[in-house]
């Protein structure tokens, strides 16, 4: 077993750059099928999710290798459509294959997925956008059995603004004949981010990151060579780290725009934001004060990621800070874990109430899902003492290098292996 351990009390310093983003690069892989050609995609995360979809990719025919920090696929050879329930399990966004496997193949067979336990996690968005474009789907014994002869472009309109169910609703169109136009999707970073890339590839697809997206099917797509954004969520969490244990460090290529929520909270909080187009820095030389509201929404709305991280850094503050999470029936596991370390955290339903405490203690931990694991990292560097997070594989499916960075930043964390 595999265990972080990080010494609290120093200060942050320093300057990194922020690895690619987990939630860009996942849609985006499942994306290289549409060409039959080599992608390449640069600065592709080393992620454990990465390794999955790699798995997924091979076992559907592709080839996949690392280039350096570059990760390339080649498309031509996929002669399969079906995904073991193995692979499926071991996270949310293997679901996204489905659209792009139907438009590939004509055909998919795959099981409900996986990812972290944050309350339910349907598909029923993803699955009725998929037959709106013409899939016929039988749900048989935890399978997906999909049909797709021919897809035709819809008018879709999601009830909500799912990110997935957006990103396989356009990976789907790109297979439908005609137009196909997805009216309340979801406008992250990360979908721009995937349009970006599909039109790399000739595909003709706009209005990512507005509320309504046009995709054109059926064009004829080759491969590309594309620059994954950087982990705005990543960023905010090493952004509440120096908050909580005090500090000045800069975070370089990052897009400022596209967490500027977390660190209009931060900024709350008591810290110094400054910003130029590339680069955000943080200074925390005093104890935080409590922020009074903190609601998660879709974007542009502050993030539901960065809700755990955001916590763990207003542990100390002076005040009380209130978190909603609307957006997942059960993301506060990571409460209970920063009790032990003598947070004040009530949480009640979908609000949890902080009550700043003036000191944290280290002790034993364990990560309860991706993020609710950073916090415990984020609250570890505050506490008096050695912590020790434990069920470190949850942070090691979004966090390439965690121990790594916060390291170049001036903390004393180290990962140890027992
Ligand atoms: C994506 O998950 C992200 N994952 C999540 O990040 C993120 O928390 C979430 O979007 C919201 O921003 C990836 O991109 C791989 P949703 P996704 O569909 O697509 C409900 C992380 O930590 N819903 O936008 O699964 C759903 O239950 C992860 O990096 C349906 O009801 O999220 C939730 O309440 C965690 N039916 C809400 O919508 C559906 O068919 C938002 O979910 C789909 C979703």
């Amino acid at each position: 077993m595999s265990l972080i351990l990080m010494e609290g009390g120093r200060r942050l310093s320093g300057a990194i750059t922020v690895q690619g983003a987990k939630n860009s690069v996942l849609p985006i892989l499942a994306a290289t099928l549409l060409c039959g050609d080599i992608c390449r995609i640069r600065r592709c995360p080393r992620l454990q999710d990465v390794e999955t979809t790699m798995e997924i990719l091979r076992h559907l025919g592709c080839r996949v290798w690392w280039e350096s920090e570059d990760l390339l696929v080649d498309s031509s050879t996929v002669c399969c459509w079906e995904i073991p329930d193995q692979l499926m399990r071991k996270m949310r966004s293997s679901v996204i294959f489905l659209g792009a496997i139907l438009s590939r193949c004509g055909q998919a067979k795959i099981s409900y997925p996986g990812g972290c336990e944050l309350g339910p996690r349907p598909i029923d968005l993803h699955l009725a956008a998929l037959r709106q474009l013409g899939a016929q789907i039988e749900e048989t014994g935890g399978s997906l059995c999909c049909y797709a002869e021919q897809m035709n472009g819809s008018e879709l309109m999601l009830s909500l603004p799912s990110v997935g169910a957006t990103e396989n609703a356009i990976l789907a169109a790109c297979g439908a004949a005609g137009t196909t136009t997805i009216h309340n999707a979801a406008r992250e970073p990360e979908i721009r981010d995937l349009q970006n890339f599909l039109c790399a590839m000739g595909a003709d697809v706009h209005g990512a990151g507005s509320s309504t997206i046009h995709v054109v099917g059926k064009k004829r797509l080759h491969g590309c060579d594309h620059q994954v954004i950087a982990d705005r969520i990543v960023a905010a969490t090493y952004l509440s780290a120096a908050a909580g244990a005090g500090g000045d460090i800069c975070l370089q290529e990052v897009d400022p725009g596209h967490f500027s929520t977390v660190t209009a909270a931060l900024a709350q909080a008591g810290c110094r934001i400054t910003c130029d187009e590339t680069s955000v820095r943080l200074q925390s030389d005093r104890p935080l004060r409590g922020i009074s509201l903190i609601r998660t929404s879709p974007y542009p709305g502050f993030p539901t990621d960065a809700q755990a991280v955001v916590m763990a850094a207003l542990l100390r503050s002076q005040g009380t800070s209130v978190f909603v999470e609307n957006m997942f029936e059960n993301r506060y596991r990571h409460a209970a874990e920063l009790r032990r370390m003598g947070a004040d955290i009530r949480p009640e339903g979908r609000v949890a109430v902080v009550c700043g405490v003036p000191r944290l203690q280290a002790a034993r931990v364990d990560s309860t899902d991706l993020r609710g694991g950073a916090a415990l990292v984020v609250a570890g560097l505050q506490a008096e003492g050695i912590t020790e997070v434990g069920e470190i594989h949850h942070i090691q499916r979004g966090y390439a290098d965690i121990v790594g960075d916060l390291s170049r930043l001036g903390a004393v964390i180290r990962r140890e292996n027992t």
